[in-house]
């Protein structure tokens, strides 16, 4: 990636189906996070995902499995997640290629690639329906072999660098009117991920920290 820095403030999840399911972090230091690639905690305790380097990629895992699927009811609980992020590419207007919310069978992708493909696939396994991954992308480039619909996006992908669904980013002003909000603009934002699986509905909300907090 050409990020120069990407960083997590806090994280936030809440599994509905079982209360027990639930942690926040306020900062990383003891968070005992997985890390991989070029990912490192900073000394303040923030998740950096990437640096200057170019080409590279990095995650940073929750340490534990959590079960999502009731294998004898067949339902996937619902939950949800808050975090805030800050997109800084190196050079203004030109950073790449984006940032990803993931639930994935395991803990690392190793096989994945860097660049478009966000360190979620590679160019033999997206769109493979056992991949069992699911993300919510945070894309700041439009990659035409994807069918990204412009260069500053929210997508959901399902086991696929297609997202099944995308949309601008922005949020909604007190108006009620929709306002641009530039992913890599270097200013932190904060994002909600929240499933209902009853309904099976993923909403996605993204708001400037002026407005989210
Ligand atoms: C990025 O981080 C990696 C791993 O810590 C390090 O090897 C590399 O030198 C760093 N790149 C830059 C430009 O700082
Ligand atoms: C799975 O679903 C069954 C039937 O609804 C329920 O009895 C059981 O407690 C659930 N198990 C877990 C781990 O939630
Ligand atoms: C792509 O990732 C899959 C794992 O999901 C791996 O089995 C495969 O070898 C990888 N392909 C390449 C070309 O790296
Ligand atoms: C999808 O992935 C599975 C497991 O890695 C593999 O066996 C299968 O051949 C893949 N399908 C395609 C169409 O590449």
């Amino acid at each position: 990636m050409f990020l120069r820095h990407v960083f997590m403030l806090f994280f936030h999840v809440t599994l509905v189906a079982s209360e027990d399911n639930s942690f926040i972090y306020n900062g990383f230091q003891s968070s005992h996070l997985y890390l991989d690639g070029i990912a490192e905690l900073t000394t303040n305790g923030l998740l950096k995902l990437t640096n200057d380097t170019e080409r590279d990629k990095g995650h940073g895992f929750y340490p534990n499995p959590i079960v999502f699927k009731n294998t004898s009811s067949e339902s996937v609980s619902s939950f949800s997640t808050t975090f805030l992020f800050a997109i800084i590419p190196q050079y203004a207007n030109i950073g790449g290629h984006g940032i990803v919310f993931v639930i994935s069978p395991t803990k690392g992708l190793p096989d994945s690639l860097p660049s478009q493909y966000l360190g979620l696939f590679n160019d033999s396994n997206s769109g493979n329906s056992s991949n069992h991954v699911f993300g919510v992308e945070l894309d700041t480039r439009q990659n035409f072999e994807f069918d990204d619909i412009n260069d500053n996006h929210v997508g959901i992908d399902i086991n696929d660098l297609k997202s099944a669904d995308s949309t601008p980013a922005g949020y909604y002003d007190g108006y009620g009117q929709f306002k641009d909000l530039s992913l890599s603009s270097g200013y932190p934002m904060q994002v909600w991920i929240e499933y209902d699986g009853v309904k099976k509905k993923i909403d996605v909300t993204l708001a400037p920290m002026s407005v989210g907090c």
